[in-house]
């Protein structure tokens, strides 16, 4: 059934609970990429426009709170202040507040006096325990802040915590426009797709992806796997892969793909040559020797870190051909410049390809941006955890517990 939107909601001179992702990539202070907090403005401008009180929610990073001493580190590196400097950037006609509190007086006053159309946000909600463990007395709290909840934190939503799961099973609830897009891109593509569908794995480990490549194999018309994780397969497939990554304990469970393959009439694309060194390059973008080998002729004293240019032309050819393409995962190690052709070729790919194209956030995302081809893709998925969990199939807690429209 449809959720409720923000749009259904009446929140002018609401206090209105936001739950967007800002779990920015920093460097100290320093923002070194505030997509997340510009794809959540929507719904923030909307709710400013509507003349809102908003409260804002976001986790920031992880915080333990097993070790003491790990945990004043992890708030210390984890401070949400610079991304409320960020966010007013972006909001020059409302005043944000930025509380560095999670409870307390601090921050019931800074909510008591919030002006409609105005801001606060508050500090990272992992400084509180209970936020991960969905903790009642928490969500309880954070709940009596306000009259309403919006949920805009797509790449959160996988997670059933106090702010994303506990504080909308007590306020009347609706999504916010980015996880509308999210839904729309994502859910169109696997459950409605123009076809041919062409989905790509990559990405070190096949263990990381068990449900989505046997969900993907039902939905797609041609699968393709690249990365690290098609070593397993070719394994499977009876070819020696040198010392290339192999998960031994899921070369059963990849024979079993390469049949459901077949028995579905699908076609699932493995490498057919390989970019191989002898030695995984440390630091990452250090200088590599590479060579170019056929897939089944990897010397026992190499290792493959990238598709080969035969490989990455098919795989750019299914690509090309297709009307909807969904992505999740490099080709090879495309941190180093010379292992990045593979993932390079099918990012340009995507690019060019004239139907749908949605990359799974992760090291895709990045890999697509820093590659510079990002705007040139249809959607580019602000969550990495969560779009796996979709392609997996799986429900979303955060969405699920949203009110029906
Ligand atoms: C992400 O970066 O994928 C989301 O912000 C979720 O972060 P988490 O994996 O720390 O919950």
């Amino acid at each position: 059934m449809a959720k409720k939107l923000v749009t259904d909601l009446d929140v002018a001179g609401k206090k209105v609970i936001v739950r967007v992702d800002f779990n920015v990539p920093h460097k100290g202070d320093v923002i070194t990429d505030d997509n997340r907090i510009c794809a959540a403005l929507p719904t923030i401008n909307y709710l400013v426009e509507h003349k809102a009180k908003v409260i804002l929610l976001s986790h920031l990073g992880k915080v333990d709170h097993k070790d003491p001493e790990k945990t004043e580190a992890d708030k210390k590196k984890n401070n949400m202040a610079p991304v409320a400097v960020r966010l007013q950037e972006y909001v020059p006609n409302s005043k944000v507040t930025f509380v560095n509190a999670t409870r307390g007086p601090e921050l019931d006053k800074a909510v008591a006096e919030l002006k409609e159309g105005d801001i606060v946000l508050m500090q990272n909600t992992r400084y509180e325990k209970g936020e991960s463990k969905n903790d009642p007395e928490l969500s309880k709290y954070w709940a009596s802040l306000g009259d309403l909840y919006v949920s805009d934190a797509f790449g959160s939503v996988h997670r059933a915590h106090a702010s994303t799961v506990g504080i909308p099973s007590i306020l009347p609830s609706a999504v916010g426009f980015l996880i509308e897009k999210e839904l729309k891109f994502l859910g169109d593509a696997v459950e409605n797709p123009v076809r041919p569908f062409v989905g790509i794995l990559g990405g070190a480990k096949v263990a990381d992806k068990l449900k989505v490549i046997d969900n993907l194999l039902e939905k797609c018309d041609t699968l393709i796997i690249g990365g690290g994780m098609a070593y397993t397969f070719l394994k499977a497939q009876g070819k020696e892969v040198g010392t290339s990554l192999v998960d031994e304990e899921k070369i059963g469970y990849c024979t079993e793909m390469l049949e459901k393959a077949k028995a579905l009439g699908k076609t699932l694309l493995l490498p057919i040559d390989t970019t191989i060194a002898k030695d995984f390059p440390d630091p990452i973008d250090a200088p590599i020797e590479v060579s170019v080998v056929s897939s089944d002729a990897i010397p026992a004293d190499m290792q493959g870190l990238d598709i080969g240019p035969k490989t990455a032309e098919l795989f750019a050819n299914a690509v090309l051909a297709a009307k909807t393409v969904v992505w999740n995962g490099p080709m090879g190690v495309f941190e180093n410049p010379t292992l990045a052709e593979g993932t390079k070729k099918v990012a340009a790919a995507l690019a060019e390809c004239e139907g749908t194209t949605i990359i799974g956030g992760g090291d895709s995302a990045a890999a697509a941006k820093q590659l510079g081809f990002a705007d040139r893709i249809s959607h580019i998925s602000t969550g990495g955890g969560a779009s796996l969990e979709f392609l997996e199939g799986n429900g979303l807690p955060g969405v699920d517990v949203i009110n029906d429209k």
